[in-house]
């Protein structure tokens, strides 16, 4: 099976080149790589490279991820977000490849308390969750074969994260205020690497198409970024007793306390019940990958 890889060095391009490696010859791009094109401001090029180089499988792990920066530049968000995946899924039907994408909550308008369905109405609040969802929906349109994993809340070892940054502050403060109003479960790009692997592997042997489709991917169960952070140190402080953390008080928040330029949803909890039945797998309680993290990060 030939793959190519869009966006290696994020934090599920990352683990994807490690998840990707047992199903065959992985071609990992970044916007930078040469002869073959990477770069999803350059769709048309983008679209030569899978002529070219013709994969069984495109997995595009690229995009413009910068939330409230998207609010100043709708045309590029709009040029990585929508345009690019449209080329993708263009040249993917041309050549009967399939197309594995990933999208965000952030398609949904955050209202309400109960876990997102794939099938519900959309209502983006933001650049960035209007430029996903016209992602979404050009591959859609485009006819190819195609798995759009819409997940939430990731994390990774390798670059900053929220974990992170919570631990240094409760090195250097007595106090933190978190937000407590916003819900849903952080997913660590490593299970969502491993199961895009598993997912992959199960199209790539059916002929047909009858796993195409939207697919909601987080772990299971659900917190606040206040919950989250209050189980970061708390597990800090029982891997690494030592460390002496200074913080004693994490003060809950609404999300008003923190203004930012792009608007988030409360509501990021995703359904996952039809990935978990079409693909046979089990999706973990966040703590355990959490957990994981910061023993690695500790
Ligand atoms: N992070 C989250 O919490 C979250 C939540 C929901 C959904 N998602 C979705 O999950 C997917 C993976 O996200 P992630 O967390 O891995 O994001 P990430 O760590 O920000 O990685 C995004 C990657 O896209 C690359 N990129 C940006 N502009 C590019 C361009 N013009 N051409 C080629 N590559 C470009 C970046 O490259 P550089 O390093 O060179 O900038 C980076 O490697 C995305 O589709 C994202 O929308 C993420």
């Amino acid at each position: 099976m030939k793959i190519l890889l869009l966006g290696k060095n994020g934090q599920v391009g990352w683990e994807l080149q490690r998840s990707l490696a047992p199903l065959g010859e992985v071609l990992a791009l970044d916007r930078r790589s040469t002869p073959h094109c990477g770069d999803l401001s350059q769709p048309e090029r983008l679209a030569q490279t899978v002529r070219d180089w013709g994969p069984d499988v495109i997995v595009n792990a690229a995009a413009h991820t910068a939330v409230d920066k998207a609010e100043s530049e709708p045309d590029v968000a709009r040029c990585l977000n929508a345009n690019a995946p449209a080329a993708l899924a263009q040249a993917a039907a041309d050549i009967g490849a399939w197309l594995v994408h990933y999208s965000t909550d952030y398609v949904f308008n955050g209202m309400g308390e109960q876990p997102w369905q794939e099938g519900d109405a959309t209502g983006p609040l933001s650049v960035y969750g209007q430029s996903k969802l016209e992602g979404e929906q050009a591959i859609a349109v485009s006819g190819c074969k195609h798995l759009i994993f819409r997940t939430s809340w990731v994390y990774a070892v390798r670059g900053g994260n929220f974990a992170k940054t919570m631990l240094r502050l409760a090195v250097e403060r007595e106090s933190l205020t978190v937000i407590d109003d916003q819900h849903g479960a952080p997913t660590g790009a490593d299970l969502i690497a491993d199961v895009t692997a598993h997912a992959i592997r199960q199209v790539g042997a059916n002929p047909t198409p009858t796993l195409a489709g939207i697919y909601h991917l987080v772990a299971s169960g659900e917190t606040s970024w206040h919950g989250y952070a209050n189980h970061v140190i708390a597990q800090a402080r029982h891997l690494k007793p030592e460390q002496g953390l200074k913080v004693s008080d994490i003060a809950p928040v609404p999300t008003s306390a923190f203004p930012t330029p792009a608007q988030r949803p409360l509501n990021s909890r995703l359904n996952t019940r039809k990935l978990q039945q079409a693909f046979g797998l089990v999706l973990p309680p966040w703590q355990q990958g959490v957990n994981r993290m910061l023993a690695e990060i500790l």
